[in-house]
């Protein structure tokens, strides 16, 4: 049997802008997903998706998930024309829109195919992999997901446009930085989501292209006050991300709620993280008895879930 992993991950800047090569900062999270894959008689392959999920999820990605895992397959040069595999997903990542749970069962998958048949992949190799799996989700990923999945940490993340390979680095961090993510138990198509702000900004590029201005100075801040452990002006420049992002149409009422909650509650950012339209929102506590308030508050307000984790 062949065993592999992917972690989640939280975007803290640059969901939907990174799609259009514009930097991004990603943190892998504590969570992971963990794949099995044993081989079988029968050709092709069979999957039991344990992985614990908010309701729906797994029934709304399901036809997208075969098409991953066929590109992964693909990719990595699997026969299983004869003799196939039988592939499970479990962990404790609980699967929901924007905590990279589609790019984390990549990861894990290709890391468990590469386990059991001594494929020599390396890191690199194994994100390739997860990229093409990817695909399957969304036709244009920007690859932040996977990567973040792949290496874990805090992650500063370009999309090459040409087609070429990205450009990432891992930030190390003096010291690590919590965050309380809540779910709202709504999952998002990022096929739509990313397809009706593609349309939006072919529609009117200098609308997106102001917004864009300000996110692009709005990044580098963040990864400055990133280094410098400055959380107030994290938070800050979090909590204007999000704005955004509203501007972007990608938030939704219950991601702009939370936001609320999370910040009357003494966060000093909070921001929707990844696709937007539902999935999950992040918030910057300043210290740990304030990441407990703020996520009482949240499990008492109708989050369907809320996670606590650090990176760095
Ligand atoms: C999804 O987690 C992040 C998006 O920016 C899409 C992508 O980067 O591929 C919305």
């Amino acid at each position: 049997m062949g065993i592999g992993k992917g972690r989640g991950k939280s975007i803290l800047f640059g969901e939907h802008f990174v799609v259009y090569g514009l930097p991004a900062l990603a943190a892998g999270i504590d969570s992971e997903t963990v794949a099995k894959v044993t081989r079988k008689d029968k050709p092709g392959w069979s999957l039991d998706d344990d992985r614990p999920a908010t309701p729906g999820y797994k029934e709304k990605k399901l036809d997208e998930q075969k098409i991953s895992i066929n590109n992964i397959i693909d990719h990595v040069g699997l026969d299983i024309s004869e003799q196939g595999i039988h592939i499970e997903l479990g962990g404790n990542l609980i699967c929901a829109s924007g905590i990279g749970a589609s790019a984390a069962s990549c990861v894990a998958i290709a890391r468990a195919l590469n386990d059991e048949f001594d494929l020599g992949l390396d890191d690199e190799k194994i994100n390739e992999a997860a990229y093409e799996g990817e695909k399957g989700y969304h036709g244009t990923p920007s690859g932040i997901d996977n990567t973040a999945s792949t290496y874990g940490g805090l992650v500063w993340y370009e999309r090459n446009l040409d087609g070429g390979s990205p450009t990432f680095k891992r930030i190390e961090l003096d010291d690590p930085v919590s965050l309380v993510i809540a779910s709202t138990g709504r999952t998002a198509s990022t096929t739509e989501v990313v397809g009706d702000v593609r349309r939006k900004r072919e529609e009117n590029p200098e609308w997106f292209d102001n917004i864009a201005d300000e996110y692009k100075s709005l990044v580098q801040d963040g990864l400055e006050a990133l280094k410098q452990h400055d959380l107030k002006r994290v938070g800050e420049l979090m909590s204007r991300n999000h704005e955004l992002l509203q501007e972007l149409t990608v938030s939704c009422k219950e991601l702009d709620n939370f936001v609320d909650i999370a910040l009357s509650n003494g966060a000093l950012g909070a921001k929707l993280t990844g696709t937007g339209r539902g999935g999950n929102m992040i918030s910057l506590p300043p210290d740990k008895p304030a990441g407990d308030k703020i996520a009482a508050a949240l499990e008492g307000r109708g989050a369907a879930t809320v996670l606590r984790t650090t990176f760095g």
